[in-house]
This record gives structure tokens, sequence and C-alpha cells, in this order.
């Protein structure tokens, strides 16, 4: 439908796509490096097995086939991109920005290009970045993707963090129109959490050194019990502020997509926000908690089960801490 731009515009999603590598680190894997089991990672988490990016490929390369596999389900012309938002917490390096490694990787020039960083919120920051451009009616195809490399800062030996992440990316593509689509995005953050889940190495307050290393600053740290009850009570009041802010109420929702960082989580914000049973997406069980990427690839994986109208509510927390939820019609 063509788009009258003297009227409201609102940002949709008019294509997703996905990416995780093939190689995959499950439960046995670990129990043969640390002490874990099966059964207690699958009781106290709900994963199963996570995917790791082979040495020598970043999150460039997993952001690139997200966008060649939209590229190619949604007959799209990566020609028409006219900006694009990398929420990564893993860049490929900290110069240039990943985004101007993937714009270089898919031979397109002239794009308003950068990364973003708010961990594992990143994704509902980048497409509320994403939204809010096309409302200004300077840009018309967006691609907003959630990558990272996070097994790069996974100390295979810590069983606190070794059973919890994995890699991949996820892209949404976003035009303009005139129909409602993405509604509204209640994102906070605050630096009370920074002590409680950071990687505190390679950045210009601990550069690297031997002494870094000695020290293994360059690993994920996270005090678990912390985040977990911080997680599940900002989830649930950023959802339920969300909605309310805009007249909803749980029951108009067809979907929530949260953060996929443990099935406890997932459950007790559901419980929370009293959301009917079979309305929540989850895929941890295959690939843990991938940063930026778990939302967008929850919602890819989930595509055919998605109903154009559909109200989907995401939501995210993460490192900061960075949280919030956000709001939209399913417009594919
Ligand atoms: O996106 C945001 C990023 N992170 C998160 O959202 C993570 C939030 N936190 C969590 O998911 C959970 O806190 C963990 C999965 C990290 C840990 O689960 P928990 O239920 O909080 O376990 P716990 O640390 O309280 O440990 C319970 C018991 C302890 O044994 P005792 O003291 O009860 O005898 C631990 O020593 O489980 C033991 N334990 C383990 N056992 C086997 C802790 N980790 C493990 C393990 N394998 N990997």
């Amino acid at each position: 439908m063509e788009v009258d731009f003297n009227k409201k515009i609102y940002a949709q999603i008019t294509a997703i796509g996905g990416y995780v590598p093939e190689n995959k680190r499950t439960n046995s894997d670990l129990e043969k490096i640390t002490e874990t089991s099966d059964e207690w990672i699958v009781k106290r988490t709900g994963i199963k097995e996570r995917r790791i990016l082979e040495d020598g490929l970043a999150t460039s390369d997993m952001a690139v086939s997200a966008i060649l596999n939209l590229i190619e389900t949604y007959q799209k012309d990566i020609q028409d991109v006219d900006a694009l938002i990398v929420a990564t917490s893993t860049p490929d390096m900290l110069m240039p920005a990943t985004a101007n490694i993937i714009c270089d990787k898919l031979g397109i020039e002239n794009v308003w290009a950068f990364d973003m960083n708010a961990a594992c919120s990143g994704f509902l920051y980048a497409l509320d970045m994403g939204a809010s451009l096309i409302e200004t009616k300077r840009y018309k195809n967006i691609l907003v993707i959630g990558a990272d490399k996070i097994s790069a800062y996974v100390n295979i030996n810590d069983r606190s963090t070794n059973i919890l992440f994995g890699d991949g990316a996820g892209v949404v593509w976003l035009e303009p129109t005139n129909e409602v689509a993405i509604l509204d995005a209640l994102l906070l953050s605050n630096g009370t959490g920074k002590e409680y889940l950071n990687i505190e190495g390679g950045g210009s307050l601990h550069p690297i050194s031997e002494q870094l290393l000695l020290d293994e600053k360059r690993y994920i740290k996270q005090d678990g019990k912390v985040v977990f009850k911080n997680a599940i009570q900002s989830m649930s009041d950023t959802c339920l502020n969300v909605l309310s802010r805009n007249d909803y109420s749980v029951d108009d929702v067809n979907w929530l997509v949260p953060h996929q960082a443990n099935k406890r989580i997932i459950d007790a914000v559901g419980n929370e926000i009293k959301i009917e049973e079979g309305k929540t997406l989850v895929n941890i069980e295959h690939y843990g908690n991938t940063i930026a990427a778990t939302i967008p690839l929850c919602i890819w994986e989930n595509t055919s089960k998605l109903k154009k109208g559909d109200l989907l509510m995401l939501t995210a927390f993460g490192a900061g801490f960075s949280w919030g939820a956000s709001l939209l019609r399913w417009t594919i």
C-alpha cells in the first residue's frame, strides 16, 4: 500500500532473519569440563545446548548470515537499506563499529550505520531507535540487528556463566506505514547493576595487559542471584506499565517475547503479569542466552505461529542494568 507521508508514520517490521552457528555446546560437553550436570542445568535454567561460533569468525559474520537469510526469505534488495543499527556487546573490534564492517561485507555504501551497546536489552533499544528514525520520515529501509559472539568472553571453566551463554544473530527490516505497527517502547537503565554483571577487561579502565589476563578480567562475570531477582521485577513492571499507558490489558497480548536468559525468569515474569499459558515464546532450550540476539531469534523461529495484526510484547533485562518492554503489531 502507498504510504502517505503527510499522515502519521509508524515503523513496521516487513522482514525478519536469523542465524546460529552449526557448532553445539551441550550440557554433556559441560559436564566434562566443570562440576555440573545436565539435570541441574535443565532444572535451573531450561537450557540443553548453545551454539558456539568458530575461531576466526566474529559478530559481523553472524549478522551478515542473518541478513542474507532475511534477503533470501523476503526477496529484499540490500541496496535499498539507508540505515543499519547493530545492538551488540561483543563488537568485532573496538573501532570501527561492527555496523561499518557489516556494510562492507554486504557491499552497501552511504548508510547511516552504528553500534549500540545496551547488553541484553540491546535489541529493544535498537528497535526503538530504528522506529524513531522511520518516524522522522528521513529513513525508509532500516536494518535492526541483535548479534553477539559472547562465547569469546565466557570462561569455559566457570560454571556460573559457561552454562548460560551462546552465540547468534537476528535481524528485522523496518519500513514506514500509515497503519498502527510498532506502538511504543518503555526502556530504562541505571548503573546500579555494574558490579553484578560485567566484562571488566579490554576497555579504557582496564586495557589489555598481562595482569588483566592473570586476573581473568577478560571474562563475563555475574552475581546470578542479584541479576535473577532484578530481571523478574524490572521486566514485569515495564510490561505492565507499557500496557497500561497504551490502554491495553495483558489479555490483549497475543505473544510475549521475553529475553531468553533463564526459563525460570521467563516463567516468573509470565506469572507476575498473569499472561495466559501458551502465549509466551521460548527457545532458550537450544541456544541459551545469546545477549542482544535472543528476541529477534525467538521471533524468527516462531514466525509461522504469528498472524498479521497480532499484538506482540517484547521484554528484556541486562547488564547496566538496562531493561524495558515494547509493544508492536505484527505486520508480516
Ligand atoms: O540476561 C541477563 C543475564 N543473566 C541472567 O539473567 C542470569 C540470572 N541468574 C541465573 O540464571 C541463575 O542465578 C543461575 C542459573 C546463574 C544460577 O542459578 P541459581 O538457582 O541462582 O543457583 P545458585 O547460584 O543459588 O546455586 C544453587 C546451588 C548451589 O549449591 P548449594 O550451595 O545449594 O549446595 C551451587 O553451588 O547450585 C550449585 N550450582 C551448580 N550446580 C551445578 C551453581 N551453579 C551450578 C552449576 N551446576 N552450573
